[in-house]
């Protein structure tokens, strides 16, 4: 099973997708998880990365196509996975057809919240500094929610790129870079549109349903 899941900063793709993998038992492929690593890593790349996803800014396609073809060529990825942030320009999208050739992608899946909630979503995010979980603060300005995963021990905090400025910038990137790419799965007949309003268990059960009737 072949997903790629599409939506507006804030909209829950992480979040659902991580349940997605565990229903589906394939790997969840985040490009922003895998570049956080590389900040946190401390490598040259981390740190140039960092730079550009703190101003809210992409990085640049062709480095974004080498990681993702690096990570869909390892074992856990041969039978399929969901991959999250990327395509997110119509390069990408390109780039990510000719890597898979006829296999292509089996649905994209656009997770539809309006942004005047993905903002307050924004707002109270906190992601753990040590395991990269997300978590929700019960009030925006709480700064910090110790991570409950098993071992973790870590604390959540508001990540870099999520002040209003970069914010904002996001969103309009995603508008004007990523929004396209909605029209041109639709034109393949590849793409279903789910409502994310809702509590996190009633949008994963509404996903399953639309993944495993198209699927
Ligand atoms: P990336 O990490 O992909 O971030 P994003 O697209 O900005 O998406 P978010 O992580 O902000 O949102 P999400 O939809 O995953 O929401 P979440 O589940 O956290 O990319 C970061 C940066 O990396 C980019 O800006 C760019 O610089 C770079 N990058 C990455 N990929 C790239 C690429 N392909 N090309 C170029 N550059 C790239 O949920 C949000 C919050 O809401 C959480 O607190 C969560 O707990 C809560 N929540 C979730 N669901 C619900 C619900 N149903 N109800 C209430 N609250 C909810």
């Amino acid at each position: 099973m072949r997903l790629v899941i599409f939506g507006r900063q804030g909209a829950g793709k992480g979040t659902q997708a991580v349940e997605l993998a565990k229903h589906y038992s394939i790997p969840h492929i985040s490009t922003g998880d895998m570049l956080r690593a590389a900040v946190r890593d401390g490598t040259e790349f981390g740190l140039k990365a960092k730079e550009i996803m703190d101003r809210g800014e992409l990085v640049s396609d062709d480095v974004m196509l080498g990681m993702v073809a690096e990570r869909l060529s390892l074992p856990d990825a041969a039978n399929g996975w969901i991959l999250d942030g990327f395509p997110r320009t119509t390069q990408q999208a390109e780039d990510l057809r000719s890597l898979l050739g006829d296999a292509g992608i089996d649905l994209a899946i656009d997770l539809n919240v309006p942004e005047d909630v993905v903002v307050k979503r924004i707002a109270s995010r906190r992601v753990c500094e040590k395991c990269g979980t997300n978590y929700a603060a019960p009030d925006i300005n709480i700064p910090t929610v110790p991570c409950t995963v098993e071992g973790c021990g870590g604390q959540a905090v508001q990540r870099a790129d999520d002040t209003e400025e970069a914010v904002r910038k996001r969103l309009a990137l995603y508008e004007s870079q990523t929004a396209p790419l909605l029209d041109w799965y639709h034109g393949q007949g590849l793409l279903v549109i789910v409502d994310g309003v809702g509590a996190p268990t009633e949008v994963q059960a509404e996903l399953v349903g639309v993944i495993d009737a198209a699927v």
